[in-house]
């Protein structure tokens, strides 16, 4: 397959953990140029010194949270002015909190998701898109979720959160037309990273059986997906694509050890 990535700048948010993570090591193996940000600057640190030491890539690193408009707006701002305009744009950083029925959800749980995955992917889109436009041309690759599909007992918000971010993909890509940016959606079913762990608050052993009895996805196979998406040919752009474990069926079948 031909590379067409190699030299390409490419944002990835959330790269400190998961498919974040793994996106930045695919896109790295392929020659691209980096930029990661994540809350954890540790993590995004120690991964830009391995990665540039064994893919010899340009790679930087900021600390940023998504929420914090005015930080995400001084970044797209340092970025101008850096000239480090992303032709890319992986919008990962995500997540759930909790998993309660909606009677008894938690505020902050929610103000948490919905404040990471909805406006956050809105505060990096809406700094980094006329910066796009400028350059004339861009590709953006919104994470959504099968939870964007479909709502599962106690999903509630979580669901909301992804159903957004599938209305915005496809907002985004029709108000794009005659700008030269492509906008696409990746919609992953379960992947075993560190996702369950921060929903059940830092209970693994809860987290464990969420991948119990089947072979989940893995961190590195979306970013294969992500990789295809972003190594299509400039006519062609892959709207959404919804990849599974093989075992789930959908949000409700999923074929486990031991299970009739
Ligand atoms: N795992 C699944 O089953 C699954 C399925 C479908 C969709 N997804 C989606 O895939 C995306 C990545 O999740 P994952 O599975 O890779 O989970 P993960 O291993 O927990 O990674 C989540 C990443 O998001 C970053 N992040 C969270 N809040 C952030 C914030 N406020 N600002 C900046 N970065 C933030 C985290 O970095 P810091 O904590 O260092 O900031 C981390 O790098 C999410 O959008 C998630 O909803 C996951």
């Amino acid at each position: 397959m031909e590379n067409r990535i190699q030299g390409k700048r490419i944002l990835v948010t959330g790269a400190s953990a998961g498919i974040g993570r793994a996106c930045a090591e695919r896109f790295a193996a392929a020659g691209a140029h980096l930029l990661l940000v994540a809350r954890r600057f540790d993590r995004i640190e120690d991964l830009r010194a391995r990665l540039s030491r064994e893919k010899s890539v340009p790679i930087a690193c900021f600390p940023l949270d998504v929420r914090d408009r005015e930080a995400v707006g001084a970044f797209a701002g340092e970025l101008a002015g850096r000239q480090l305009t992303p032709d890319i744009l992986i919008n990962n950083a995500g997540l759930a909190s909790g998993l309660d029925p909606f009677q008894e959800g938690d505020w902050d749980d929610w103000d948490r998701m919905i404040d990471t995955n909805v406006k956050g992917l809105l505060n990096v889109s809406r700094a980094l898109v006329p910066l796009m436009i400028a350059a004339g041309r861009g590709h953006i690759v919104n994470v959504g979720s099968l939870a964007g599909y479909q709502v599962y007992p106690k999903g509630n918000v979580y669901n909301a959160t992804k159903f957004a971010v599938r209305a915005l993909s496809e907002g985004m890509n029709i108000d794009l037309a005659g700008t030269g940016i492509r906008v696409s959606m990746i919609s992953p079913g379960a992947v075993n990273t560190e996702f369950s762990e921060v929903r059940f608050h830092g209970d693994r052993e809860a987290a464990a059986r969420v991948y119990e009895g089947y072979t989940p996805l893995y961190a590195e196979d979306v970013a294969e997906a992500v990789f295809f998406i972003v190594n299509a040919p400039p006519h062609v752009n892959v709207q959404n694509m919804l990849i599974t474990p093989a075992a789930q069926r959908n949000v409700y079948c999923v074929e486990r050890a031991g299970q009739a």
